[in-house]
């Protein structure tokens, strides 16, 4: 039995900060942003826009056409939660008009959960073959004004349908995973932004790759000239060139620059438009990939690595179906990407001082345009959205 993704879409803010206007407002060299950090933009959330507006959005365009009362089951994967206890997945089911007889619930691991939720929708499919699942990935990355991070923020949404039916890409049973606990990047619960140790995240993102890869190889020796493409977790675009170095180093391979560019960079042009959007940041990866490659990928091995930290590392392997272009949707994220407003330096930082109201006293929101679903208010400490 074929079990994988039915389909796949991404929505992000309709607001966007060109890197290069941060870097002249930071007095900062441009090039370090676009060509060091691989970033050219990033979404900016405005207000009354919010994890679940975002993954609304998402499931929308993801729902297009499938009968929405064969999902069973809604996982809402983020690490931008808005509550402590109601899973933001519930406000979606309600937002989306799924049916009542479903089971929703949230996902937390930093940017790896949405993985999780995959790897485990495709168990609960091998079981049961007719039922399918909704998995929401929505983030928004704060790590705070002026901070080493800041350029790497971003905001956006993936939903994907998983079912016996993939329309798009297969995915095979067998992965190679890794834990450890480290401190590398956290956000405490009486924080808006992250905290990050950058240059530590990273060589933890790696040493998670090598073990997870470690781990993949030997349960399934499958060697890495077997894959046509390589995606990776990109909390910026150039980790998946340190990223993919690294793979090929451990695995002996000397990877010409030709042969890099063919691995990976169909894969970054939508997350350096767009910036860091966490838990859907691998999946933003594979869609750039599917949607940006002028070759046909029919019957291509893709390998797949999701890293959050803290840590959770997991590497496996995907195989694109035939016909996956017409289950697409570029023309829409194209349109998606290119009508965004650009922002000013102080439009930016407004959007990013806005305040929403922690003592229950009532808030509007100011009206900006958040796509089909808006969090109108906030009342007696209860978020009210609305479909436009
Ligand atoms: N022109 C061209 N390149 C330039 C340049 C210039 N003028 N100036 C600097 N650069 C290059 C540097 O040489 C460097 O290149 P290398 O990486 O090849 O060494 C690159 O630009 C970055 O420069 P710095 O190392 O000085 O950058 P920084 O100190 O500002 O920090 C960062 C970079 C650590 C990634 C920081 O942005 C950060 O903390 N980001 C958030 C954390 C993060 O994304 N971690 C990734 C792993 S954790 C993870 O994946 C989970 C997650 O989603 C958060």
């Amino acid at each position: 039995m074929n079990i994988g993704i039915e389909s796949i879409s991404f929505f992000t803010s309709r607001y966007v900060l060109d890197l290069r206007t941060m870097a002249k407002a930071r007095g900062v060299d441009a090039e370090k942003y676009v060509n060091g950090i691989g970033q050219e933009k990033m979404s900016v959330p405005p207000p009354g826009e919010d994890v679940i507006t975002l993954a609304a959005n998402a499931g929308h365009q993801a729902l297009e056409s499938i009968d929405t009362d064969s999902i069973e089951m809604v996982m809402f994967a983020t690490e931008s939660a808005t509550d402590q206890s109601k899973a933001g997945g519930i406000y979606v089911h309600n937002l989306l008009k799924l049916k009542p007889h479903c089971r929703v619930f949230e996902l937390k691991q930093a940017c790896y959960s949405g993985t999780a939720g995959l790897l485990l929708a495709r168990d609960m499919i091998h079981q049961y073959p007719d039922r399918k699942v909704l998995i929401l990935m929505s983030d928004i990355a704060r790590y705070g004004l002026n901070s080493a991070g800041e350029i790497t923020q971003g905001a956006g949404a993936i939903a994907m349908v998983i079912s016996s039916q993939p329309k798009i890409m297969t995915i095979e049973p067998e992965s190679g995973y890794y834990t450890e606990d480290v401190m590398d990047f956290w956000r405490p619960n009486y924080r808006d932004e992250a905290l990050v140790d950058g240059k530590y995240s990273v060589r933890v993102y790696l040493k998670a790759l090598t073990e997870s890869w470690n781990l993949y190889h030997q349960r399934t020796h499958i060697g890495f000239e077997q894959f046509s493409r390589f995606c990776y977790h990109l909390p910026f675009s150039r980790m998946a060139e340190k990223a993919h170095k690294h793979l090929a180093k451990i695995n002996h391979i000397d990877l010409s620059e030709h042969e890099l560019a063919t691995h990976i960079n169909d894969g970054l042009v939508y997350n350096r438009n767009i910036g860091n959007i966490y838990t859907g940041s691998l999946y933003l990866s594979l869609i750039s990939m599917l949607e940006n490659n002028p070759q046909d990928m029919s019957n291509h091995k893709v390998s797949l690595f999701s890293y959050g930290s803290g840590c959770v590392g997991e590497l496996f392997a995907g195989q694109v179906l035939p016909g996956y272009r017409n289950h697409l949707s570029s023309d829409l994220h194209q349109s998606l990407l290119e009508s965004r407003k650009e922002l000013t330096y102080p439009e930016y930082t407004d959007f990013y001082n806005f305040a929403y109201v922690q003592d229950g006293t009532t808030q509007s929101m100011p009206t900006f345009d958040t796509g089909c679903y808006r969090l109108s208010q906030i009342k007696n400490h209860k978020r009210i959205y609305e479909t436009l």
